[in-house]
C-alpha cells in the first residue's frame, strides 16, 4: 500500500483533441487536462475511438498530436504526463490489426482496450476477447458495466478475467451520475473485486462527462478500501506502463 494520499492515472478518456466525438478543439483538450489536474491525475492514456468502420485517427497521428498538446500543456502549470493508446471497437480483424500496428495498444504495452455495443450478444464479446487474449493481447474491457448481458448476469465478468481480460468501470457509474442501474451494478463488481481500472472516459471540458476522479476515489477508499482504491486508480495502470501481467 502506498501513501495515504496518491495521484491517479487515467487510462481510458477522449481528450486527444479533433479525433473523435471528445475534445473538439486545442483549446477543449487543455480545459479538460487543466481540470483533470485539479482532479489530482497525474498520468493520462489518451484513447481515441477506433472503429471500423470509420476512418479514423492513425497511430503516427496519434503520437503527432500528443506531441502537439503537450507542447502547448507546457505553457500551464499542468504537471500531466500523456501516453498515446486507443479505445478500439471489436471486430475479427482487431487482432490483426494490433500485429500490423494499425491500431494502437495501451503505451506500446501488450494491454489493449477493447470497447463493445451496449447491446452486443454475451457470445460474441466473450469469444472476440478469447480470440484476443489467445493471440498475446492483454485485453482491457472498458466500461464493462455498460453491456447488456453482462449487467443482466455478472458472474461473466469473472469469466472473462479467467480467460486474460481485465476489468474496466467508469468512475461516472460508480458515482450515479448515468443513473442507478450503472452505479448498481459497477458498485457490485468493486464489491466483488473483479475491477481492475476505474477510469472517466471523459469526452468533454464540464458536466458529466468532463474528467473527474475524486468524489469517486473517496467514494472507493470509504467503500472498498484505501489498498483497493490505490490499486484501481493508480497502480494497476502501472503495470501498463511496465508491460508487466497485474
Ligand atoms: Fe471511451
Amino acid at each position: 500500500m502506498g501513501e495515504n494520499m496518491f495521484s491517479y492515472t487515467d487510462i481510458h478518456c477522449h481528450i486527444l483533441p479533433g479525433v473523435d466525438d471528445g475534445a473538439r478543439d486545442l483549446a477543449e483538450s487543455i480545459a479538460m487536462l487543466k481540470l483533470a489536474y485539479r482532479e489530482n491525475i497525474h498520468k493520462i492514456i489518451l484513447t481515441p475511438h477506433q472503429k471500423p468502420d470509420r476512418k479514423c485517427v492513425s497511430v503516427s497521428g496519434i503520437h503527432k498530436r500528443i506531441e502537439l498538446l503537450s507542447e502547448e500543456l507546457s505553457r500551464f502549470p499542468v504537471d500531466i504526463r500523456l501516453y498515446p493508446g486507443g479505445e478500439l471497437l471489436y471486430s475479427h480483424e482487431l487482432t490483426g490489426q494490433l500485429e500490423e500496428g494499425i491500431l494502437p495498444t495501451l503505451a506500446g504495452s501488450r494491454y489493449a482496450l477493447v470497447e463493445f455495443l451496449p447491446d452486443e450478444n454475451w457470445s460474441y464479446i466473450r469469444d472476440g476477447l478469447y480470440h484476443l487474449s489467445g493471440n498475446g493481447y492483454w485485453p482491457i474491457v472498458a466500461h464493462v458495466e455498460r453491456y447488456a448481458q453482462v449487467a443482466a448476469k455478472p458472474e461473466r465478468v469473472q469469466e472473462l478475467i479467467d480467460m486474460g481480460c481485465r476489468i474496466q468501470v467508469n468512475a461516472g457509474s460508480l458515482t450515479g451520475d448515468w443513473g442507478f442501474g450503472l452505479k448498481r451494478i459497477a458498485a457490485r463488481l468493486i464489491r466483488d473485486r473483479l475491477v481492475h481500472f476505474v477510469a472517466t472516459d471523459a469526452h468533454r471540458g464540464s458536466g458529466r462527462r468532463s474528467p473527474q476522479m475524486e468524489k469517486c476515489a473517496l467514494w472507493l477508499k470509504k467503500k472498498a478500501g484505501d489498498e483497493y482504491a490505490w490499486e484501481l486508480l493508480h497502480e494497476n495502470a502501472e503495470a501498463i506502463f511496465a508491460n508487466e501481467e497485474i
